[in-house]
């Protein structure tokens, strides 16, 4: 294998029949929708790295406490000489466990945003020339061919991105990731805590609207796509939490009565004036329930890490 590969495990057009298919199902349903994971072409990848350095935006800089004082201790338990990161964009944090992880011989990050995962791999295998990097293009809500590099397998799902799946579609990514390891390989998972609601609701609607732009990026992505008609500046960005299902939803809302065209699927979409997109749920956790989710999918929970402000977790689990 060459120090850098890069696999689209997707085939031909896929992105583009996917795309299609989400669409048209979240915005003819009811309340319209979609997918969080279309954000993440190369301007919205850039914009969440923005997000990360935004003062009310602390799941990042939480989660890097968490690695910075516990790469060691993480990298002891799991002993992987293979790291498999899901969501893993610029893999910045991610060099806490690299230098940590002293038997790894892989380096595997999954990510639909090729341009992230271009950037990230280019820079990492320049840094560290002994390390095989072998990006996957690929959603990993799909099920997941990995390449054959040797066990064991630690897979990192950082930043609390497991949090945009709703309930239901985390039991099956959980169940299907743990169809992937064997018996010992281990899940570190991060996940962002239950907290004050103002604190939560300044995360997702900062000062300067990064998360608004962010969030208005997908409307760009399905007009360049799709070639629809979306006005971004006739939507209004809306953050709010969930209490009964203690998330934060990110909704797109229409200022005024409009009606989107989106010729590729030979739409037409009505939107009233006050009405809502949903487009991102992100789900905040108690120990309990991540300890139950990974529990029911054959995973156990072995160890527990927060940041000193309690905000944000790190969890490992093992396969059994
Ligand atoms: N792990 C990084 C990035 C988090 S942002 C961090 O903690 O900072 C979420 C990342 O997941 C983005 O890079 C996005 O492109 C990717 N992503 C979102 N949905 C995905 C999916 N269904 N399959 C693969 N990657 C996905
Ligand atoms: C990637 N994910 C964990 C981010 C979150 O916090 O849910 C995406 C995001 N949405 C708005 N800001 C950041």
């Amino acid at each position: 294998m060459s120090p850098f590969a890069v696999t689209r495990t997707l085939p031909e057009d896929a992105t583009g029949a996917a795309l299609r298919a989400d669409v048209l199902e979240g915005l003819t349903g009811r309340p319209r929708t979609l997918p969080p994971k279309w954000f993440y072409d190369a301007r919205g990848s850039e914009l969440f790295e923005e997000i990360t350095a935004l003062p009310e935006y602390y799941p990042t800089r939480a989660e890097r406490e968490i690695l910075a004082a516990r790469s060691e201790e993480i990298a002891a338990a799991a002993g992987a000489r293979t790291l498999v990161e899901l969501g893993s964009g610029s893999s910045e944090k991610t060099r806490y466990l690299l230098d940590a992880l002293t038997e790894l011989r892989a380096y595997v990050p999954v990510d639909v945003s090729e341009s992230a995962l271009t950037r990230a791999g280019r820079a990492l295998v320049a840094e560290r020339p002994g390390l095989d990097v072998h990006a996957l293009i690929a959603d990993f809500t799909a099920p997941l061919a990995l390449p054959a590099t040797p066990g064991p397998r630690l897979v990192a799902f950082l930043g609390g991105t497991i949090g945009n799946l709703l309930p239901a579609e985390r039991a099956v990514f959980l169940a299907s990731l743990r169809g992937l390891l064997a018996p010992g390989d281990s899940l570190l998972l991060g996940t962002d805590l239950v907290k004050d609601e103002q604190v939560l609701v300044r995360a997702y609607d900062d000062a300067a609207g990064v998360t608004a732009a962010f969030n208005k990026n997908v409307l760009t992505v399905i007009n360049r796509e799709l070639g629809a008609d979306f006005d971004p500046a006739a939507f209004d960005h809306v953050a709010l939490w969930d209490a009964g299902h203690e998330w934060i939803e990110m909704r797109l809302r229409s200022r005024v009565a409009q009606t989107v065209k989106v010729p590729a699927l030979d739409l037409a979409v009505d939107f009233a004036a006050g009405e809502d997109l949903r487009t991102e749920v992100s789900a905040k956790f108690r120990k309990e329930g991540v300890r139950d989710e990974l529990g029911s999918a054959g995973l156990e929970l072995t160890r527990w890490w927060t940041d000193g402000a309690g905000r944000f977790a790190l969890s490992l689990s093992v396969a059994r």
